[in-house]
């Protein structure tokens, strides 16, 4: 029965990766809304698969979730010495969710497991109108933006749309005029509905949508029957190169498909 679980779940990764040309799908088994082991076994699966593309001299733009916190608590030192003269940064904003979650956090604690080095972004996921165009001319954020900007590799959750609405605490207008465009899916600060397409985009600085798509690799990182839709929107916006997902949402995706 182990075996044809196994099966099972190279299975679901092979129509998944082939469907949306991806270079790399990994399953886990279970569903991690449910189960706690589940979703560390999706922490486990993210951290192998970045330490599988990562070397010295990265910039890794890593986003905040709760998911991204596990796959940080399971990197692991790697075998071959530490990733000397490579950065963790935070991808757009830094600040905003609760302290263990937050992308500055996830940064920081992620280079201090694999030996490499971290800058931080000391500004909100969001931003006033005001505070954005007295940032954006600070030349301290200036140089770490550009850093971001540079991102080889960016490591990505991904919410629903409306959960993540709520967690950011956008005001009511906002959230309903998000649901009236059809978002249904939000990773990076951006909001995608249905098709991928962007429907909304949170004011914070950092990675752009144009820096996203330069980058060599893309790491996306979800689990949960509930945020099917929203990953599979997010497949459907078209840059992702690895994605590391639970059964769960996988069985959901191939239905789709
Ligand atoms: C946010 C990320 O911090 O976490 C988003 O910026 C992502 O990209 C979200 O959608 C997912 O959170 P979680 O807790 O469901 O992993």
């Amino acid at each position: 029965p182990v075996l044809k679980e196994l099966v099972g779940l190279s299975n679901l990764e092979e129509k998944i990766r082939r469907f949306y040309g991806l270079q790399k799908v990994v399953v886990v088994p279970g569903n991690c809304e449910e189960s706690p082991l589940s979703k560390r076994e999706l922490g486990k699966a993210g951290a192998k698969a970045l330490l599988g593309v990562m070397h010295g001299g990265d910039v890794v733009a890593v986003t905040g979730g709760t998911t991204l916190a596990e796959m940080a608590e399971q990197l692991t030192y790697p075998l071959n010495g530490p990733l000397k003269g490579s950065w963790f940064v935070p991808a757009r904003g830094g600040l905003g969710e609760s302290l263990e979650i937050q992308a500055n956090t996830i940064a920081s604690n992620m280079a201090k497991r694999v030996g490499a080095d971290y800058r931080l972004l000391h500004v909100p996921d969001l931003l006033s109108r005001e505070a954005y165009e007295s940032l954006v001319h600070d030349p301290n954020i200036q140089e770490i933006v550009r850093e971001i900007r540079t991102a080889r590799i960016i490591v990505h959750g991904i919410g629903n749309a409306v959960d993540m609405a709520r967690r950011r605490k956008l005001d009511e207008e906002t959230t309903s005029g998000l649901q009236e465009k059809g978002a249904v899916a939000e990773s990076f600060g951006y909001y995608f509905d249905e098709s991928g397409n962007v429907v909304h985009n949170m004011l914070t600085l950092g990675l752009r949508l144009d820096d996203i798509k330069a980058a060599d690799v893309v790491l996306g990182i979800a689990g949960g029957k509930s945020k099917a839709k929203a990953i599979h929107a997010v497949l459907r916006f078209g840059q992702e190169d690895i994605l590391v997902i639970d059964e769960a949402a996988a069985l959901e995706i191939v239905r789709d498909l």
